[in-house]
């Protein structure tokens, strides 16, 4: 237990500085309650999440269904291991492949799990399938990418910050160009490609959408080689851009997809990593796992924040105040000169802050957010990321427009 003493913002930001390493640079506010779109912080302070703990809690804060079905499960299994079989995973296995048209899951814990489980799938596919020669496999990533922080992952960034002093790197990868049809089929002419992975909005890159043709182009030329399209959906997915996946706007199924964040509503690390059984039956038992994967806890609350997502229409609710999002932040760019930018999709935007990417400034606006009552973070330097819980009203939106709004022209002032 922490001492009752320390319990005000800034002894605690202090044990964290002084006990925990330094990886993370987190705007000041020490939270300690959440509910819905908004969370308090410790001196009971309210605010509206507009980060959702980076996409994780699409169905609100605490969602009451979500939660219930953590506890009812924590009270009569949470781990096996699958050593064993448990009486909640065959459901669950059923339940999301049903809900997302997909023959089978493997189910991890996080996100990044997801992202490497689905370059091993792809490799071994290319081995046993595509028959490339034994070693040779290559998977193609773009630049700007992020899937997490393993060695894997950061293998195929182009982020300085992500890669210096953790080298040597995973061989096998080739990068390209993101939003680039001819880089993808300049690389796709390499009979040893396996597969192609990317998010179809790059959102720690600072909500980057595509040319609206190129995620469908890419997915067919991808088809035309006998490469599998493999959608990081971490971040997109789940309702966040106004579709249950990003993909749905372009009207394709990829080859694998990966889930994570809000499959889970936040609640708990639940990963997925979907495929028909042409791809995944090329696992064999024992050639990969995880303890933690397909655990009944994980499994109980990912049914119930699916089941959220369908029964409270999130999907419909993001695209909608989306659009009324973005109107909005146009309107502000008219007034403001401070605002270059609104981009994105559903209630997955960023705007691009009229500095240079290594200024403060996008840091203090968010500051001043936050002590107007909203929290949002920089993603790269002059972008600042706003991906509220999907559960909001549109009177709850309009409110945090004024606030942004707000914000924004008392700064420029
Ligand atoms: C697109 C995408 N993929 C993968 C990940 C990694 O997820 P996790 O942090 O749960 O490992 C993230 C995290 O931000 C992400 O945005």
């Amino acid at each position: 237990m922490i001492e009752e003493k320390v319990s005000n913002s800034q002894e605690l930001m202090a044990l964290e500085g002084r006990y925990g390493a330094h990886n993370y640079h987190p705007l000041p506010v020490v939270l300690s309650r959440g509910e819905g779109v908004q969370v308090w912080d410790v001196e009971g302070k309210k605010y509206y999440d507009f980060l959702s703990a980076y996409s994780a809690v699409n169905q609100g804060h605490c969602h009451p269904k979500i939660v219930q079905a953590l506890k009812d499960q924590a009270d009569s299994l949470t781990l096996t291991s699958r050593a064993f079989y448990n009486d909640v995973l065959g459901r669950y296995e059923k339940f999301i492949t049903e809900y997302f048209g997909y023959d089978k899951v493997l189910p991890m814990n996080t996100g990044v799990e997801g992202g490497e489980t689905a370059v091993k799938l792809c490799r071994k596919w290319a081995y046993e399938v595509k028959k490339v020669p034994a070693n040779q496999a290559k998977i193609i990533f773009v630049g700007g990418n992020f899937w997490g922080r393993t060695l894997a992952a950061i293998s195929s960034s182009t982020d300085p910050s992500s890669t210096t002093g953790f080298g040597p790197y995973m061989p096998g990868y080739v990068i390209i160009p993101y939003n680039d049809l001819d880089a993808l089929a300049k690389a796709l002419e390499d009979p040893n490609v396996a597969g192609f992975m990317v998010e179809p909005i790059q959102g720690e890159a600072g909500v980057v959408v595509p040319d609206d043709n190129y995620l469908a182009d890419a997915y067919q030329m991808c088809r035309d080689r006998n490469v599998l399209f493999i959608a990081d959906e971490v971040q997109t997915g789940i309702a966040r851009t106004g579709k249950l996946i990003c993909c749905d706007h372009h009207g394709f199924k990829p080859d694998i997809l990966v889930l994570g964040k809000a499959l889970s509503g936040g609640v708990f690390p639940v990963s997925a990593v979907l495929a028909n059984d042409e791809v995944m039956m090329v696992i064999k038992p024992g050639e990969h796992g995880s303890t933690f994967g397909g655990n009944p806890l994980g499994c109980a609350v990912a049914m119930a924040a699916l089941e959220v997502v369908r029964d409270e229409q999130l999907a419909e609710n993001a695209g909608r105040l989306g659009v009324l999002f973005r109107a909005r932040m146009q309107a502000l760019i008219d007034q403001s000169d401070l605002v270059s930018l609104v981009r994105g999709k559903g209630l997955l935007n960023a705007i691009v802050i009229n500095d240079s990417e290594d200024s403060d400034t996008a840091w203090r606006i968010c500051m001043a957010l936050r002590d107007n009552g909203l929290l949002a973070k920089p993603t790269h330097g002059n972008i600042i990321r706003f991906a509220p819980p999907l559960v909001m009203t549109e009177t709850q939106l309009g409110e945090c427009c004024d606030i942004i709004e707000r914000t924004i022209l008392e700064f420029e002032a």
